[in-house]
């Protein structure tokens, strides 16, 4: 960095000349002003400003001091970071940091600014440690103690029977759905607001999903709007625990009951999210859980099913690996799949469940700031907190309305990014989607995915930043010009 920073300075006594030769060697279109006796930093010319002083009448002999610019941007040790993602633009590409001297001891870069992350894996020496025993072992595929282990964990987790790891959630649910006997023909009801995975795995198996809407107090599958969409084709349905509040899982439990469907629970969002006092995965006939990178638990990418059947938990075991019958190697009664989860995975699985209380602790009180810091912005819902439900804050993710002007979250998004800040909006409803496109009007699923938006909320985020966030939006709320005021 230090060659890097001397080529891009030169004394501010120098000419126009030597500042782009400055500029052409730094290579990001800019030079440091230093002053020669001290080292310290007096000014900034870009390329633009000297083609500006160039088309004036200036020489390339004129001194480079005299160049018209604006008051650069600068920052200091110290500044947090979010502090310094801010100062940085399409226009301001390039900002000098300062020590105590003024002197240049680093760069932000637009190019590589620091948002605070929605989501971001919480790794450690323990992660490190087990990978690096599967590799000093040579068990990095699907054999191997840490499977096993990371299983057992999960199960015991979730109070299920059985856990099976697979290559990812998607997966699990795929061979969830094929493990209940669903196939070409059948129907299962799926909410449309979820991430595509749900519909998708029920369209692999040649099923067909049928979409329902959502409701407001959970922004999960409503229970009212399932009997519907039932038909004597429809076998399943899956219920999604979607940003870590559980779906009102009874009413869905007896409407299955009464018309013989199995249910699968999507869970991939909801670790360690409780309804009325049973882990979400364990309710239905099988649960699903995604360990990709942005989840709670993460084990890069891999997925999981749990039940309490015996027999689900031994077809997803077959049909995981090839189909390979138990009794005999290489010999296939049916088709199966390559979904396993490896060692090397599992290994990272088992060293994220050894710290699952300090995330599940860690995200709980980023939830609590948020709560505390926006529950009375206007034109801002906090996300729901059904009284029967211990939820779980995988993205804390918020309703950003105005009653009169509708809408406002786009705007909201743009803001925050500017003060270097990550959100996501909500998935675009399945029936919207061009893969589906049912013609369907379900809106309080189309209403969830115009306004919701998540947040910052890795764990690795500290008070001050999530209060970053919560000044930005109150900021962006309060301002005359804003179309979030509700
Ligand atoms: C609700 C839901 N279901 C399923 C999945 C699929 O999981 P994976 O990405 O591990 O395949 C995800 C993943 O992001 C999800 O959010």
């Amino acid at each position: 960095m230090k060659e890097r920073i001397e080529a891009m300075s030169l004394f501010a006594d120098g000419t126009i000349r030597q500042a782009m030769r400055t500029i052409d060697k730094g290579g990001l279109g800019v030079a440091f002003l230093i002053e020669s006796q001290t080292g310290r930093f007096v000014g900034l010319v870009t390329d633009g400003d000297v083609r500006r002083a160039l088309l004036g009448g200036y020489g390339l002999e004129s001194p480079v001091s005299q160049v018209p610019r604006p008051d650069p941007k600068v920052a200091y040790v110290g500044m947090a970071l979010y502090q310094i993602a801010g100062l940085l633009s399409e226009p301001v590409r390039v900002v000098p940091l300062l020590d105590d001297d003024a002197r240049v001891v680093d760069l932000a870069l637009f190019d590589q600014r620091m948002h605070l992350p929605v989501a971001e894996p919480s790794l450690g020496a323990r992660e490190l440690q087990y990978v690096s025993d599967c590799i000093l072992t040579g068990w990095i595929s699907s054999a191997g103690k840490y499977v096993k282990q990371f299983e057992e964990v999960w199960a015991d987790f979730c109070g299920s029977s059985y856990a099976v790891s697979t290559s990812s959630g998607t997966g699990a649910l795929h061979l969830a759905i094929l493990a209940l006997g669903i196939g070409p023909g059948d129907e299962v009801i799926v909410p449309s607001l979820t991430f595509i995975a749900t519909a998708n795995a029920v369209t692999y198996t040649g099923a067909k999903p049928v979409f329902v809407d959502s409701e407001l107090a959970t922004w999960n599958i409503d229970p009212n709007e399932i009997e519907k969409a039932i038909t004597s084709k429809t076998k399943a349905i899956i219920p999604v625990h979607l940003y870590g509040h559980p779906a009102d899982m009874d009413p869905i439990l007896e409407i299955a009951s009464h018309y013989g469907l199995a249910v699968i629970e999507d869970a991939a969002e909801a670790h360690g999210a409780f309804y009325k006092g049973r882990s979400v995965g364990s309710i239905g006939d099988a649960g699903v859980f995604s360990f990709y990178g942005n989840k709670i638990i993460t084990t890069g990418e891999g997925g999981m099913v749990v039940t309490d059947n015996v027999d689900i938990a031994e077809k997803i075991r077959l049909l995981r690996d090839h189909g390979m019958s138990p009794d005999r190697r290489y010999w296939h009664h049916e088709i199966g799949y390559n979904y396993r989860l490896t060692n090397l995975q599992a290994a990272v699985g088992v060293a994220q469940m050894e710290k699952a209380g300090d995330i599940l602790e860690a995200k709980k009180h980023i939830a609590e700031l948020y709560e505390s810091g926006l529950k009375d912005v206007r034109g801002i819902s906090l996300p729901p907190k059904a009284k029967w439900a211990s939820s779980v804050c995988w993205l804390y993710s918020i309703l950003v309305d105005d009653e009169k002007t509708g809408g406002g979250r786009d705007e909201l998004m743009a803001e925050l990014s500017k003060a270097g800040i990550e959100t996501r909006p909500f998935f675009p409803p399945a029936h919207m989607q061009p893969i589906y496109n049912t013609g369907q009007s379900l809106p309080v699923a189309e209403y969830l995915s115009m306004n919701g938006l998540s947040l910052p909320s890795a764990i690795k985020l500290r008070q001050e930043e999530i209060n970053h966030v919560i000044d930005t939006i109150v900021s962006v709320s309060t301002s005359p010009a804003c179309t979030i005021r509700g």
